[in-house]
């Protein structure tokens, strides 16, 4: 059994604007995703951790991006859901700005991943997503989220269709079905991003 690297995320600290996350140095990995899509859920179950990044049934609960190292050059970035309609509009430009240029700039960000709800995946800002990540040679792996509300053949339908709009539109991308409340998924994405942040997971294991 590998030992789960995620374990060791912790809260570092809360970033408004981009000058203030750590030294670009390292490695880390974001997560992005329409408001509400499950984001901060998905981060706490693939670290085990429950309380670690803050949730909320309301949309909009994550209003900076949130910085989880897991020691010191590897992190997890918790950013801002896009698409959420009640902020003010000078804190949504805001947002927007500040996480178009983390995505531009950020050297150590070695992959994206891309919460969507199972239900509606593939939406207009998911997409912008996906061609930001192949237009910059980034690899975007996309958790198709609260698969607990879908049947066993719904999801694997759903699944299906994402893979080939990806391999169509986004080669370096990749989807699994993911669900933080029932906890499927799990050692798939945990495989995947430890590849990203560490090399191969066995370069990890106790
Ligand atoms: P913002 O930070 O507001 O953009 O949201 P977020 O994307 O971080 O979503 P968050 O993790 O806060 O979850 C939003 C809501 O979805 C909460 O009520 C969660 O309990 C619920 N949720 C998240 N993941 C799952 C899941 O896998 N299954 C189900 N059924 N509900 C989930
Ligand atoms: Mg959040």
């Amino acid at each position: 059994m590998l030992k789960n690297p995620f374990r060791e995320a912790h809260y570092l600290l809360n970033a408004h604007r981009i000058d203030q996350l750590p030294a670009d140095t390292g490695a880390e990995i974001a997560f992005a995703g329409r408001s509400n899509a499950g984001k901060s859920s998905a981060l706490n179950a693939i670290c085990d951790q429950q309380g670690l990044a803050r949730t909320s049934k309301t949309p909009g609960r994550t209003q900076q991006l949130v910085v989880f190292p897991l020691d010191e050059t590897h992190r997890l970035i918790d950013l801002p859901g896009y698409g959420y309609a009640k902020v003010p509009d000078k804190l949504r430009e805001h947002w927007r700005g500040t996480i178009d240029a983390y995505l531009r700039t950020r050297e150590s960000l070695k992959g994206l991943v891309l919460v969507m709800d199972a239900r509606h995946p593939l939406r207009e800002f998911d997409r912008q997503m996906l061609a930001f990540g192949a237009a910059t040679g980034r690899p975007c792996h996309c958790l198709l989220t609260k698969s607990d509300k879908l049947s066993r053949s719904e999801g694997a339908r759903v699944l299906a269709e994402v893979r080939k709009t990806l391999t169509a539109e986004a080669p370096l991308s990749s989807a699994q079905l993911f669900s933080s409340l029932a906890k499927t998924g799990l050692d798939e994405a945990r495989a995947l991003l430890a590849g990203w942040l560490f090399g191969t997971p066995e370069a990890r294991s106790a």
